[in-house]
């Protein structure tokens, strides 16, 4: 890679993990970021969920792949921060009205089934129509949105990341196929172009408005919290529409609505926050006692398939890490890791390179299986 700092386009969490790997590995980074409160790792509830979320075929590879290595990206950020993440191995149940539905989810095999005795000893309280259920011990959760995301910033600032904030990138600059730079906007006002010739897009939900090729659309997720008593709650319900997930301090986040047609209108909405309450009823009567703390909402960067767009784009010198949809915050460690190897060249494991290659962005178009990857 060339000596000029490598230009990460987005302050949000993919953004941040991919500055911290390549920090790690000696490169010099700049991160632009235009608005830190609008990242999708400030929104997220930070499960990591791959079985809980029923992923299947290649995502539930990375998934997997991804739960395996959490705990050593945690302990990179960690020890180069000297911050905790919030990461538990909490275990998630995804409750079910009868044992059909529960044989028919696309995780079932990774699952422990649960009658109702047993689901009652793991989540005391569970409305009585959930007969039957699945506890993936294996899946966790990390606390993104108080811990995770400082910690990042943290760990990449003491690696020498350099941030530019308010900084609004607006287009990509070309000479033929070859990035050359990004016209960019600062917070007066003021716009000029900054010239790069390597760079990684981590624009989230805003992806596509920077290289229109990608197939990149905003899903709205509004979301709140609640105070229960220490310990109410031990393990994170992963509900149908609705899931609570308990932090070691009580709070509960809890999300999320599931609202593509709203594309970027921003705000709460009183349709989402009772879509939200109702998911509580349904699932845990008791929690609508629990004292509400927060609410807010954000934009999950979604794809056609639902899985991310990863590594080499159309532009030479423009790396992609972006359309994580509802799973950023248990992708990015891989993410990071995978981009950073594809932008250095280094010769990756025969497993990282099936990895980077299943999430080609151009993967959707006619004839991309017989395409040779770059
Ligand atoms: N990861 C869950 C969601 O996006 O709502």
């Amino acid at each position: 890679m060339a000596d000029d700092p490598v230009v990460i386009l987005g302050g949000g969490l993919m953004g941040l993990a991919v500055a911290h790997q390549l920090a790690r590995r000696g490169q010099q980074v700049t991160v632009l970021s235009r608005r830190r409160s609008e990242a999708a790792g400030f929104v997220a509830a930070g499960m990591l969920a791959p079985h809980a979320e029923g992923l299947s075929g290649t995502q539930l590879r990375f998934g997997q792949i991804s739960l395996e290595r959490a705990p050593g990206w945690v302990a990179q950020i960690e020890a180069d921060s000297g911050l905790p993440c919030g990461l538990r191995s909490s275990g998630i149940v995804v409750p079910f009205r009868d044992a059909t539905e529960r044989d028919h989810y696309p995780t079932a095999a990774w699952g422990q089934a649960l009658n109702r005795t047993q689901l009652e000893r793991e989540l005391p309280g569970l409305a009585p129509q959930w007969s039957t259920g699945l506890l993936f011990a294996q899946d966790g959760q990390i606390d993104n949105r108080r811990l995770l995301m400082r910690a990042l910033e943290s760990a990449c600032a003491d690696r020498g990341v350099r941030f530019q904030e308010g900084l609004e990138v607006l287009a990509l600059e070309q000479d033929g196929k070859h990035l050359q730079g990004a016209r960019v906007r600062n917070a007066e006002g003021t716009e000029y172009t900054l010239n790069c010739s390597t760079a990684v897009l981590c624009s989230g939900a805003w992806s596509a408005r920077l290289l229109s090729a990608l197939p990149v659309f905003p899903v709205k997720g509004q979301m709140l919290s609640l105070q229960a008593p220490r310990g109410a709650l031990k393990r994170v319900i992963f509900g149908p529409g609705t899931y609570l997930v308990p932090r070691e301090d009580g709070l509960v986040v809890v999300g999320a609505t599931s609202e593509p047609e709203a594309g970027f209108e921003e705000g709460l909405t009183p349709q989402g926050q009772r879509t939200l309450q109702d998911g509580i009823a349904s699932l845990l009567p008791q929690a609508m006692d629990w004292p509400p703390m927060e609410r807010w909402w954000g934009f999950r960067p979604c794809t056609p398939d639902e899985g991310p767009l990863l590594g080499a784009s159309p532009i030479t010198g423009l790396w992609l890490a972006c359309g994580h949809h509802r799973n950023g915050v248990l992708m990015a460690g891989l993410t990071a890791e995978l981009v950073a190897d594809a932008m250095q060249q280094e010769s990756p494991s025969q497993l990282n390179g099936e990895l980077l290659g299943d999430f080609r962005w151009d993967r959707f178009e006619a004839g991309a299986l017989s395409k040779n990857p770059d």
